[in-house]
């Protein structure tokens, strides 16, 4: 059977050498061309100096972080106070907040101005909540978002509670729609251009067993922050970020962290990165990590259901001893 279709391919090859040869030529200039696509790509991304972001988007502007006390937001705003932006810190512990903004003006640049407005970030989808915490931004020109909050939710579906989900839609959804929607008008009336970084994650890239909620919201924020940087191109400079680990107060006590970055150094790339790119791992060490996740996705799968069955038969022991 094997050796008959071999025979008929030999002959259509034999009879049709031009067809073949120019379809061989195409295909390999297909991939040629892709992976020239990706060199490129690759210099653009994690070679290439970034702008200048205070002549970018405006000297004497704002850029406003959610949840900036720690983690990846307080990298930002380090950052971008290096770079000469005012801070509006979004967050929910002020004393925090004030500590950091004396230690940003001490030790990092002490002509800025810092404000801070006192959001728990869980309340963002109640009643007049979004509408407040914009009313304390009236008259700062405010020239980028950084919707960076988020929390992690990850184990058996099964075993969520409600008040988790709500939490972590509120959270990874809610907060970054509900910022955008309210700053969006102001940042389209500027002279200058304005930005929206939109923290995503490495577990939107395939679905993974155990992130049904935290990569589903992820992908989320993918699809929120590519659409809107296809309808305002040329107008806002929008970039959704998917880093693989970094080291926070979120990642504390995990195992495993491979390719494992500091919150500065996710930062610092994301800042080079904006205006010239709308999706990003952002440092080289999260591009290799999802080269590695390309390879390896259903081991991946594999060995989560496994740790997943375990933690459920864990749980249900437990219930049936108490
Ligand atoms: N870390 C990673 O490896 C990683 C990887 C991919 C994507 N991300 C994404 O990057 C973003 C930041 O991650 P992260 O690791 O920096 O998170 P994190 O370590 O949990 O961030 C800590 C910050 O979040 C604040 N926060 C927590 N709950 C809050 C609430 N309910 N209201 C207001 N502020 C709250 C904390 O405030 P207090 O100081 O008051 O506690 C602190 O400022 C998230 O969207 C996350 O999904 C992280």
């Amino acid at each position: 059977m094997m050796r008959q279709i071999l025979e008929k391919l030999d002959q259509f090859v034999g009879q049709n050498k031009r067809l073949v040869s120019v379809l061989a030529f195409l295909y390999a200039a297909g991939i040629a061309t892709r992976s020239i696509g990706k060199v490129l790509g690759f210099i653009n991304r994690q070679l290439l100096p970034g702008y200048n972001l205070i002549e970018r988007y405006g000297k004497g502007s704002y850029a406003a972080i959610s949840a900036c006390t720690d983690g990846i937001g307080k990298g930002f705003a380090i950052e971008l106070a290096k770079r000469g932006f005012n801070l509006v810190m979004l967050i929910r512990n002020v004393k925090k907040g004030e500590e950091l903004a004396e230690e940003i003006k001490k030790t990092i640049n002490k002509d800025i101005d810092i404000r801070i407005v006192e959001i728990d970030f869980q309340n963002i989808q109640k009643e007049g909540v979004i509408e407040s915490i914009i009313e304390q931004m009236q008259g700062l020109d405010i020239s980028i978002l950084v919707n960076n909050v988020g929390v992690l939710i990850h184990g058996p579906f099964e075993l969520y509670s409600y008040s988790q989900i709500n939490k972590l839609i509120s959270m990874n959804v809610g907060a970054q729609t509900l910022l955008t929607k309210g700053l969006i008008s102001q940042l389209l009336k500027r002279k200058q251009k304005g930005a929206i970084i939109n923290l995503s994650s490495m577990s939107s890239y395939y679905p993974v067993a155990g992130f049904a909620m935290y990569g589903g919201s992820k992908s989320f924020n993918n699809y929120f922050s590519g659409s809107l940087s296809e309808e305002y191109k040329g107008r806002l400079d929008i970039i959704a970020v998917r880093p693989g680990w970094v080291d926070t107060p979120m990642t504390d006590g995990m195992n495993d962290k491979m390719l494992e970055i500091t919150q500065e150094q996710c930062a610092r790339v994301v800042l080079r990165q904006l205006g010239r790119t709308t999706l990003t791992f952002g440092h080289y060490k999260h591009e290799i990590t999802a080269l590695l996740t390309d390879l390896s996705i259903n081991l991946i799968n594999t060995l989560q259901r496994m740790k997943l069955q375990g933690v459920v038969l864990q749980q249900s022991q437990k219930y049936q001893k108490s």
